[in-house]
């Protein structure tokens, strides 16, 4: 039963003590975040990842997360996802043949003037490539100072792997959508009318398929059903919907903005159903909603449950490492350089 999982999964971690650390992120479920030893957005587990002296990490999360772990940790310390299914379909979106005939093409059209971003929703393999080109990586609580250290460095920029927020992040630096390009990695194709010499922002086709689901036609009918309703959007959304939300930002942002609300204000949330459960949960006196009635869970995050996590505990209380995540050496050296220089800023 859930009772007795829960139950030896405590007993597990005490027998560990401070030689285990379980980083989880806001859009696990309940029952795995109620064992984290810290919660947090992408940026916020990268930092506590990177001080952490604990010998294994078991990463509830997503394989992205837990490879920037690893690449963070020190070579001594284990990084284990409790299901290995737990992956991203955003960072799926772009693959080093994809990232290396993009750049070629790129490189022929703008030669030394683009520097390449990436979302840290990406694989470690794409951050080595960007880290490689004297790039950084971003998260959603720092995008607007990257974009502007990127543009400080070079002319224009590619933003890997999620056009929304690199769409979303640009606009708000006032940089115009007609100075925005979109790569397409299947077509392998720039797609834009007009002068690319005007071109600013190169946008990698890609996008979050549980952001995708919050609609303009799902503000519409927040707008004439509860008039009174804030709506408040995470910048993976199109571009459409955050303009006529009436604020983006992180996840980190969305939850501080409502703990700061007054009691009695209404929202309706644009992000992934478990964050967006929890915070109802935790706000009792606020009226809190999904702006997608269909909720819009992140299946991969899903995966990752008491089953899973109580396996990995079992078999590592046997001593047997089960999942491990480890970033080949060259790769995670290259992809740290990106990480670095993004922590650095931060
Ligand atoms: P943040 O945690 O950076 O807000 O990212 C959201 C997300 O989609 C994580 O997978
Ligand atoms: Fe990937 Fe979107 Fe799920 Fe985050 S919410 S892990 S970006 S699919």
């Amino acid at each position: 039963t859930d009772q007795e999982m829960t139950a030896r999964i405590r007993e597990i971690k005490r027998q560990f003590g401070d030689a285990l650390f379980i980083p989880g992120h806001h859009y696990q479920k309940d029952e795995v975040i109620q064992f984290a030893d810290a919660t947090g957005d992408s940026l916020q587990l990268a930092q506590v990842s990177a001080k952490q002296k604990a010998s294994t990490i078991i990463f509830c999360g997503v394989h992205f997360m837990a490879e920037t772990a690893d690449i963070l940790s020190a070579d001594d310390q284990q990084v284990i996802l409790p299901d290995l299914r737990a992956g991203c379909s955003m960072a799926d979106m772009a693959n080093d043949q994809q990232t290396d005939a993009a750049w070629q093409e790129l490189q022929n059209i703008f030669a030394d003037t683009i520097i390449p971003l990436t979302y840290v929703n990406s694989t470690a393999s794409i951050k080595a490539f960007v880290g490689r080109n004297g790039g950084a990586t971003v998260t959603s609580s720092n995008s607007k100072k990257m974009v502007g250290w990127a543009l400080e460095q070079k002319q224009r920029l590619l933003f890997l792997p999620d056009q929304h927020l690199g769409r979303n992040t640009a606009f708000d630096l006032g940089i115009p959508l007609d100075q925005m390009a979109v790569w397409d990695p299947i077509k392998r194709k720039l797609e834009y009318d007009g002068d690319y010499q005007r071109i600013k922002v190169i946008l990698w086709k890609g996008q979050c398929s549980v952001h995708e689901n919050f609609t303009v036609k799902n503000i519409e009918q927040i707008r004439e059903n509860h008039p009174q309703m804030q709506i408040i959007v995470h910048p993976e959304c199109r571009h459409e919907v955050v303009q006529k939300s009436d604020k983006a930002g992180s996840t980190k942002y969305i939850i501080e903005t409502i703990e700061k609300a007054e009691s009695g204000t209404e929202w309706a949330i644009g992000t992934e159903m478990n964050l967006v459960n929890r915070i109802r949960k935790v706000h009792p006196d606020k009226k809190i909603i999904s702006l997608n009635p269909y909720m819009c869970p992140c299946l991969t995050m899903n995966r990752i449950d008491l089953p899973h996590l109580l396996w990995v505990m079992e078999e590592l209380e046997q001593g047997t490492v089960c999942n491990e995540i480890k970033v080949e050496k060259t790769i995670a050296n290259d992809a740290k350089m990106a990480l670095d220089r993004m922590l650095q800023l931060s």
